[in-house]
């Protein structure tokens, strides 16, 4: 076979779930990570917004964030997200299996933080509604030095999400080793689990959260109004906000 006989070869690979990987800027990273404090920090208010019955995690402290601080707090995160759920939904896999033009509203079904130190891990779970996320606001500064002490198989800290089985030329895991500002949007069914960490007295902090999508035909008279509450305490979001459409921020990095 000569060289001039293979041409034009394009790798396809239609199968499989999709992982988006944003950057968030400072300035929310700062708010929600400074939230996150106020939360963990107070034990009246860990005690109240206490929310590791519902998760998996094998960690120090999980606290819920509210949709009514996020809406008055944050919204700065809310129209980001609102911007990265519309171009996740704009990948052509995806597209295909939830016609994008039929959602109407977006509902932030939930969202925690999750404060791991030193043998504290997250074991493999999956979260639930559509959608779901997580995003990074500290991650400790000896984890270059601890997985330099790897000399095999290097997960310290890492999130690993996993799907199908291990074949020959088919991977079935995605092993990411998580900066500050890094955040994912993945299918809520996604199976994933986090990796401890050794050194003592530093904390890995992330904050994860859970999307509902609704589709026109599914929503009641009263939750069209945009940002209204509904009887969860959830808050529902205009799936095509022009305020979002109009923005040019790119979230692709990485
Ligand atoms: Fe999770």
């Amino acid at each position: 076979m000569t060289e001039k006989t293979v041409h034009n070869l394009q790798p396809i690979q239609p199968w499989g779930p999709i992982i988006v990987k944003g950057t968030l800027p400072n300035n929310i990273v700062k708010k929600i990570d400074d939230h996150s404090s106020e939360l963990l920090n107070d034990p009246v208010l860990a005690k109240k917004y206490d929310w590791s019955m519902n998760l998996a995690g094998n960690v120090k402290q999980e606290v819920r964030i509210t949709p009514d601080w996020l809406e008055k707090e944050c919204p700065e995160f809310v129209h980001f997200l609102g911007q990265m759920i519309q171009s996740y939904c704009s990948i052509k896999p995806a597209m295909n299996t939830i016609e994008p033009e039929k959602i109407e509203k977006v509902i932030i079904q939930a969202m925690w933080t999750v404060s791991q130190w030193a043998g504290d891990f997250n074991p493999m779970h999956v979260h639930d509604g559509d959608l779901s996320g997580v995003l990074y606001t500290r991650i400790p500064k000896s984890m270059d030095e601890e997985k330099l002490k790897e000399d095999h198989y290097p997960s310290i800290g890492d999130i690993v999400f996993s799907y199908g089985d291990a074949q020959h030329f088919s991977e079935n895991k995605f092993q990411h080793s998580p900066k500050v500002g890094d955040i994912f949007l993945f299918p809520s069914w996604l199976t994933h689990c986090v990796y401890p960490f050794r050194t003592p007295n530093e904390e890995r902090r992330s904050s994860s959260f859970n999307v509902k999508l609704i589709p026109r035909n599914q929503t009641s008279k009263q939750d069209k109004p945009s940002l209204e509450n509904n009887s969860k305490n959830e808050k529902n979001y205009d799936f095509k906000d022009p305020t979002l459409a109009n923005r040019q921020d790119s979230f692709f990095a990485g």
